[in-house]
Formats: C-alpha cells, sequence, structure tokens
C-alpha cells in the first residue's frame, strides 16, 4: 500500500491495495490513514456492492438513506448517485447534495465516513469539491475562537440560506418529512478519535444559531461560511473509472457539481455512509 498526498493540505490517494479482500493490518493502516488525511482515494478498484458493504462496516454500523427511492433494489445500504434512467425511472438521485454540506448533519447522530465507489464516470465533469475544517477552525483567531465557544446550531435538512445554496429537486414526503425534524450539534465539534477541533456548520444544512438574535445568528454563520468556503481551504476531486473515495464528514465538507452534467454524460456511483456518534 501507497500513500500519496493530493494536495498540500489535505487528502491522499491510496495505491496498490485490493478494498475487496484486505486484511485486518492492512485496515489498521486505512484507519490510520484516513484519520491523517482526512478524505482518502483508492485507485483502480473493482469493489463489488457487498464487498463494499463489508469494507464500510469496519468503520461502523451503517446508516439507510431517508430518501429510500434511490436505495439499490437489492442492498438498502446503499444509497444510488446516479443520472441514468432506465425505463423511465431514475436509477438513483441526479442532483443529491450540490450545496456545501457534511453528510447526515441532519441526524443526532451524524455520518463519520462517507464511501464512495464508482460505477459508471463520464470522461469529464461531475468533479467533487471538499474542505478542510480543521483547518478553517485552527484559523480562526483566538477572540472568535472563543466567541463561538459552547455555541450550538440547528442543523435543518434543505435549509439552504443563501440563494447559491439550493437544494435537490427531490420533495420530502409526510414520512421522510417527520424522519428529519431539526437537530441541535455544537458549532465547534472535536473528533473523537483525533482530538482536534473542527468548525461544523456548514452552508446547506445549518440554519441558525441556538439562543441568539437572528441578527447575531445571521451575522456568525455569514461570516463563518465566507470563510471556510474559502479556496485555500478547497479541493476540487476529479473522478476516474475505477475510483473509491471516503472522507471523514466530523471534519471535512462537500460539494456535488453533478447539477451541472449533460443529462447525457452518465454517471453512477455507489455510497455507503457509517453512522458516527453525536458530536461534542
Ligand atoms: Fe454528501
Amino acid at each position: 500500500m501507497q500513500i500519496q498526498r493530493l494536495s498540500p493540505n489535505f487528502g491522499a490517494e491510496v495505491h496498490a491495495i485490493d478494498l475487496n479482500q484486505i486484511s485486518d493490518e492492512q485496515f489498521a493502516q486505512i484507519e490510520k490513514a484516513f484519520l491523517d488525511h482526512q478524505l482518502l482515494v483508492f485507485k483502480k478498484q473493482a469493489l463489488s456492492p457487498a464487498a463494499q458493504i463489508d469494507f464500510s462496516r469496519r468503520f461502523g454500523e451503517l446508516d439507510v438513506h431517508v430518501l429510500t427511492q434511490y436505495n439499490h433494489p437489492q442492498h438498502e445500504e446503499i444509497f444510488v448517485l446516479s443520472n441514468v434512467v432506465e425505463n423511465g425511472k431514475p436509477i438513483g438521485i441526479s442532483d443529491g447534495g450540490s450545496y456545501w454540506h457534511s453528510d447526515f448533519a441532519f441526524q443526532e447522530r451524524p455520518a463519520s465516513a462517507t464511501i464512495l465507489n464508482a460505477q459508471q464516470i463520464p470522461e469529464q465533469g461531475g468533479q467533487t469539491l471538499f474542505i478542510d475544517m480543521y483547518q478553517a477552525y485552527e484559523d480562526l483567531s483566538q477572540e472568535y475562537k472563543q466567541r463561538l465557544q459552547g455555541l450550538q446550531a440547528i442543523h435543518r435538512y434543505r435549509s439552504r440560506r443563501s440563494n447559491q445554496e439550493a437544494g435537490t429537486q427531490v420533495k420530502l414526503n409526510q414520512d421522510q418529512e417527520k424522519a428529519t425534524p431539526d437537530m441541535v450539534h455544537p458549532v465547534v465539534r472535536t473528533h473523537v478519535q483525533t482530538g482536534r477541533k473542527a468548525l461544523f456548520v456548514h452552508p446547506g444544512m445549518a440554519a441558525e444559531i441556538v439562543g441568539l438574535s437572528e441578527q447575531e445568528s445571521n451575522e456568525i454563520l455569514s461570516f463563518l461560511f465566507d470563510h471556510s468556503t474559502q479556496e485555500k481551504y478547497q479541493y476540487a476531486f476529479s473522478w476516474t473509472p475505477g475510483d473509491v473515495v471516503m472522507w471523514d464528514n466530523r471534519c471535512t465538507m462537500h460539494k456535488a457539481t453533478t447539477r451541472d452534467l449533460p443529462a447525457h454524460m452518465h454517471r453512477t456511483i455507489f455510497r455507503t455512509t457509517v453512522r458516527g456518534e453525536r458530536p461534542v
């Protein structure tokens, strides 16, 4: 197994490993790399759906997406991201996550890891953008860190405070609405495995700060969103066939660009999501 940095700040590419069958020792190396680099890209994989589930389960219990219409017909743990239409029916969600977010931040126990397994990748387009939320936090002034201490934010599925962060076209049915009530999490969370602090408010889902006036809440969120989405914290990942990508939602956020992908450029990716701990 070889590890190569993707950018000066975060992210790494992993070569010479087959995720279909990994030893406990290899898993320990992967887990360490995952915690060190926040974003891992495994090149030249041919990971089967069952093996993707097995690999993902090594990191913890898997979550099943609330938009059940896009879950894999044989494996409910796999959420299908796709713009392919078969027999008049979309096989997956075509415009999911086209806004800055952290997976399942609207749940009591947000995702720790997300694992994406490329099935079909177009020649170009469909990049996934990532942000390093450790660095975004670390670069705040001491005064501002102090100001954020103890603050909590309300996370709401499809909050989309800003116009640029328009959500998916998919509408929730009543049961799905009920399954996604407002959730409160600390604005700064401490990663349970690394002990490092990271910002945990995302333009796509953080709606307001608890207990502050609307004006003060807006002021803080706008500042944090402008600060954390600066280009210096970003990494733009371009997909190639065979890629398996995993990231740590506790210290990164991400955004899809699939909305800009023309319909004839087919792209299908299988997603598994590991349930994390309640943020502290
Ligand atoms: Fe996502």
